[in-house]
């Protein structure tokens, strides 16, 4: 089943409340949060505080994608801010402290993932698949909402989508950059069930009518 995640990194922030509130009218699955620390990518979001007000404010599945070096500082912290799923970089540490914060997000009993710059192999996640709830496979290179989809990285999902199925694994993959109801097509044929979107969302009037067409893509 798909799920449409609208990022709210293109969302107006000034009336956050009222955009999540109309994104969950219009049919969204989860919202996507983006947490930038202006060090593993160049430029700086939102962080914990927001995160506390909109748990507050909404019901809704929250999946807090951190661009943030050396995350296990801040796994737990995420966590009890109100996060369903937190998912990191695998290339913000070393492999022995993705596994803590991988370890620590789980024993706060929320889900967990693992996301993959343009750059970054398939392989590369490998190691960690059967600890994970969710893959992101990112279709920009992170740091800013809006930019053009890459198309080179479609094999990456398809690799991914058959590991998962070779391992036997219960494994989301979620695709974010770039996704509108044109590029939302390829990406579900290549295997991603999770779509984020943010610009194509959050950038036209009638989101639900966007949603829909992510979703029908
Ligand atoms: C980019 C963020 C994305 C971003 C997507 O670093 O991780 O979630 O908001 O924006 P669009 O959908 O506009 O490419
Ligand atoms: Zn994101």
């Amino acid at each position: 089943m798909i799920k449409i995640a609208p990022s709210i990194l293109s969302a107006d922030f000034a009336k956050l409340g009222a955009e999540i509130e109309d994104i969950k009218q219009g049919g969204a699955d989860y919202v996507h949060f983006d947490v930038m620390d202006g060090e593993f990518v160049p430029n700086i979001s939102i962080g914990i505080p927001v995160l506390k007000s909109v748990r507050k404010s909404t019901d809704m599945f929250l999946d807090v994608h951190l661009m943030i070096d050396r995350p296990v500082r801040y796994a737990e912290t995420f966590c009890k801010a109100g996060a369903d799923l937190v998912m990191f970089h695998v290339e913000s540490d070393t492999a022995e402290k993705i596994n803590e914060a991988i370890d620590i997000v789980k024993s706060c009993g929320k889900k967990v993932g693992l996301s993959v710059k343009p750059k970054t192999p398939a392989e590369a996640l490998y190691p960690f698949l059967d600890k994970l709830d969710m893959l992101l496979v990112m279709t920009v290179e992170p740091g800013f909402g809006g930019q053009s989809f890459m198309h080179d990285q479609l094999p990456k999902i398809e690799q991914l989508r058959k590991e998962i199925y070779s391992k036997g694994l219960d494994c989301d993959i979620e695709v974010d950059g770039g996704v509108d109801p044109v590029t939302a097509k390829l990406v579900k044929q290549a295997g991603a069930n999770v779509l984020v979107a943010g610009s194509a969302v959050f950038g036209k009037a009638d989101r639900s009518a966007q949603i829909e067409a992510i979703r029908n893509a």
